[in-house]
């Protein structure tokens, strides 16, 4: 199976980027020569996307001229969409619903690079479902729950986790799991009525998170343990992980950071 769709909520002012993002779109960000981005617009055609929607903001230009350049309008059809408020990640997905329509769509992050064998949204597009939404999960530090959206889980069948709960930013005392959401989602289009109702949770924004707890009442809502190891490059530290962790699979720069490495042991 395969996913036809997939938005992008690329919209983000990247505070923790500055002075970089002035200049720079986050997703544009590169791990050594490849931006965030396209390992997002990589990991979606994998999965079969045929109609890639990006929802970004009139101050980020450079991202419909990064699509431009790559000639990814060749592969498949792209639409670019303007969020001119900033009210949230709900917000940002419900501004993709006319281009969505009503079929079945994935959503990416492009702040979580997930690197693996097979891409995440692939390996998600592949599980069977009976109307079902998708979030990928982890495991994160029960320090670090007021980071993501937590989800409560029952019964697991394979690395598929049926959800009770899902609660965004939760504080470490009141978060009901760590099992933390990752940027990856294949929902169905029913979430559009419910972030159609423009609630606002945490943060004062319109969250996603609020949108999937709406969900687990009628088709449902699972977490999917993905394969793979994802990189939180919405951070300095993730970035620098990520480019680390690129560099030590290219032998030019693995000889660099050996050298580098070398150097600190001997000083
Ligand atoms: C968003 C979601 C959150 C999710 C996270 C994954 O938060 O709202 O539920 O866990 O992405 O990266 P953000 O990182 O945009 O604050």
């Amino acid at each position: 199976m395969t996913i036809e769709t997939v938005v992008f909520p690329v919209a983000g002012k990247g505070t923790r980027f500055r002075p970089a993002t002035l200049g720079t779109p986050k997703e544009l960000l590169p791990v050594i020569d490849t931006p965030l981005l396209q390992f997002s617009i990589d990991e979606a055609l994998e999965a079969g996307a045929k109609h890639l929607i990006f929802v970004t903001s009139p101050d980020k230009p450079g991202i419909s001229h990064y699509l431009e350049a790559t000639g990814v309008a060749g592969k498949c059809e792209v639409t670019v969409l303007m969020q001119t408020e900033q009210l949230g990640l709900g917000h940002a997905v419900n501004c993709a619903r006319d281009s969505v329509g009503n079929r079945r769509f994935g959503v990416i992050l492009p702040d979580d690079l997930i690197v693996a064998p097979q891409g995440c949204l692939a390996q998600m597009a592949a599980l069977e479902h009976d109307g079902h939404s998708f979030a990928a999960i982890q495991e994160v530090s029960r320090e670090d729950t007021g980071r993501y959206g937590i989800m409560d889980v029952s019964e697991q069948v394979g690395n598929i986790h049926h959800a009770l709960s899902i609660v965004e930013k939760p504080a470490p005392e009141e978060a009901p799991s760590c099992l933390g959401v990752v940027g990856r989602y294949i929902l169905e289009p029913a979430v559009f009525d419910h972030l159609a109702e423009n609630r606002r949770g945490s943060g004062g924004e319109i969250q996603l998170t609020d949108a999937l707890e709406k969900m687990i009442g009628a088709k449902g809502l699972a977490g999917y343990a993905f394969s793979g190891r994802r990189f939180d490059c919405g951070t300095p530290e993730g970035m620098l992980e990520a480019t680390l962790a690129y560099a030590r699979q290219k032998p030019s720069l693995r000889a660099v950071l050996n050298e580098q490495t070398d150097m600190a042991n001997a000083a």
